[in-house]
C-alpha cells in the first residue's frame, strides 16, 4: 500500500477527496438574513477551480442568533437552500467536495465585522440583544453580556442544529463540519472558563462536553451514513503551555488533555475526523503563533484518540503541508490565509512537488506554459 501525501485521495466513508488540502472555513462578512451572496460564489467557486479537494463555507449560522455578526451566512431556514445548492453544483463540477461548517456564535454574537473594529452592534442596527451561553459571563468588555441557557433553550439549540444539518443535505452538502471550536457556542460549553453551570451541562467534564456530544449524536442521526461529519474543535483555551502544563496560579481552562478525551467519545458518536484548531474563549490567552503550531494538536489526537484528524493554523508551504500527511501527523491539511493570498495554492503546490494533477481544461494553456512534459495536463 502506498505512503499517503499531499495529493494522495483521502476516503471518507462513501465520498473520495480528490487531494489532503481543504478551504478552512471563513467567514466572509458579505451576507443579507444568511443568503449567500455573488461573494460567495466567487469566493468558493475559485478555490474550487484551483483545485482544492473540499471546500468549506465559512460558519454558517443555524439561527439568526446564532450569528457572529449580522452579516454572517445562515441555515436556519429553507430558504437558504437554492443559493448554496448553486455553489456546491459548481465545486462539484470542479471534482472537489462540498463541506459545510455549522455553528452558534453564543456569547460572541452581534459584532460589527471585523474591519469595522471590535463593537456590539445593537438590534437599531440589525443586531439581537438576547446572547445566549451556558453562563452569564462576557467574553471581554467590547462583547454582549450573555445569558445562561435554561433547559428549553439548550433544546432548541440543538434543533436548529438538526434543522440545519437537513437543509445541508438538501443543498448537496458532502461533509458537514460542527462548529465547537474559537469560543463560540459550544466550545463555551466545553471550557470551565465560560461555562460555571451546576446541572448535567457544567461542572465535571462528562458534563461540559454532553451538549458538544449530544448536538454531533443527533447530527450524526440524520446525516446520511454513507457522508462524513467533522467536529472543530480548540484544542486548548492556551492558559497551559504548550507541553500541557499549567503556569502557577492560573485556571488551565479547556486544555488538549480533555481535547483527546472528547475525541474518543467523538469517534464512539460516528465522528469521521478531528478538525484541530485552538483557543478563542480567553480574551488574554498567549498564543505561540507561528508556522504550523497547531499541529502537534492534530498529531496527538490523532494517535492517543484514534481518530482521523485535520491539521490547521499557518500551514503555507507545500512541502510543510506534505510532510504532515506523509508523517502521519494528520489526514487532511486546512488552509485559511494562504488560500485568500492565493486560491490556486493546491495547483502551485503540485507543480512544486512535482505531482501531475490536473488543471481545468479552460486553464490547460496555461499549465502547458510551465509544466514538464510529465506533469501535462489532464482535463477534469
Ligand atoms: C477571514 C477569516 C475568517 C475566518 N472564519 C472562520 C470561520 O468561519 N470558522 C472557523 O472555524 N474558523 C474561521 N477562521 C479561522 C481559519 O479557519 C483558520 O483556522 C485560521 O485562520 C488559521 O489558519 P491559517 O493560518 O491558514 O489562516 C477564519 C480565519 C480568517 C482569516
Amino acid at each position: 500500500m502506498s505512503l499517503p501525501h499531499l495529493f494522495a485521495p483521502l476516503v471518507l466513508r462513501s465520498i473520495t477527496l480528490p487531494n489532503r488540502i481543504a478551504v478552512s472555513p471563513m467567514c466572509q462578512y458579505s451576507s443579507e438574513d444568511g443568503f449567500a451572496s455573488d461573494w460567495h460564489f466567487v469566493h468558493l467557486a475559485s478555490r474550487a477551480v484551483g483545485g482544492a479537494g473540499l471546500v468549506f463555507t465559512e460558519a454558517t449560522a443555524v439561527t439568526p442568533e446564532g450569528r457572529i455578526s449580522p452579516q454572517d451566512l445562515g441555515i436556519w431556514s429553507d430558504k437558504h437552500i437554492d443559493r448554496l445548492q448553486h455553489i456546491t453544483d459548481f465545486l462539484h463540477s470542479q471534482g472537489s467536495c462540498a463541506g459545510i461548517q455549522v455553528g452558534h456564535a453564543g456569547r460572541k454574537g452581534s459584532m460589527s465585522k471585523p474591519w469595522e473594529g471590535t463593537r456590539l452592534i445593537p438590534p437599531s442596527e440589525g443586531g439581537w440583544d438576547k446572547l445566549a451561553a451556558p453562563s452569564a459571563i462576557p467574553f471581554s468588555a467590547e462583547y454582549g453580556k450573555p445569558t445562561g441557557l435554561d433547559r428549553d433553550g439548550i433544546a432548541a439549540i440543538q434543533k436548529a442544529f438538526v434543522a440545519a444539518a437537513h437543509r445541508a443535505l438538501a443543498a448537496g452538502f458532502d461533509v458537514i463540519e460542527i462548529h465547537a471550536a474559537h469560543g463560540y457556542l459550544l466550545h463555551q460549553f466545553l471550557s470551565p472558563l465560560s461555562n460555571t453551570r451546576t446541572d448535567e451541562y457544567g461542572g465535571s467534564f462528562e458534563n461540559r462536553v454532553r451538549l458538544v456530544v449530544e448536538v454531533t449524536k443527533a447530527v450524526r442521526a440524520v446525516w446520511p451514513g454513507h457522508l462524513p461529519v467533522f467536529v472543530r474543535i480548540s484544542a486548548t483555551d492556551w492558559l497551559e503551555s504548550f507541553t500541557g502544563e499549567k503556569p502557577e496560579g492560573t485556571e488551565a481552562g479547556w486544555t488538549i488533555d480533555q481535547s483527546v478525551a472528547l475525541s474518543a467519545l467523538l469517534r464512539d458518536c460516528g465522528v469521521d475526523l478531528v478538525d484541530c484548531s485552538s483557543g478563542g474563549n480567553v480574551a488574554n490567552a498567549k498564543i505561540p503563533v507561528g508556522p504550523g503550531y497547531q499541529t502537534a494538536f492534530a498529531a496527538r489526537i490523532r494517535r492517543e484518540a484514534g481518530i482521523a484528524t485535520g491539521a490547521v493554523g499557518m500551514i503555507t508551504q507545500s512541502a510543510q503541508a506534505d510532510c504532515i500527511i506523509r508523517t502521519q501527523q494528520a489526514d487532511l491539511v486546512l488552509l485559511a490565509r494562504e488560500l485568500l493570498r492565493d486560491p490556486y495554492w493546491p495547483l502551485r503546490a503540485a507543480r512544486e512537488l512535482k505531482v501531475p494533477t490536473p488543471w481545468p481544461v479552460q486553464y490547460s494553456r496555461a499549465a502547458d506554459a510551465h509544466a514538464p512534459a510529465r506533469d501535462r495536463i489532464v482535463a477534469k
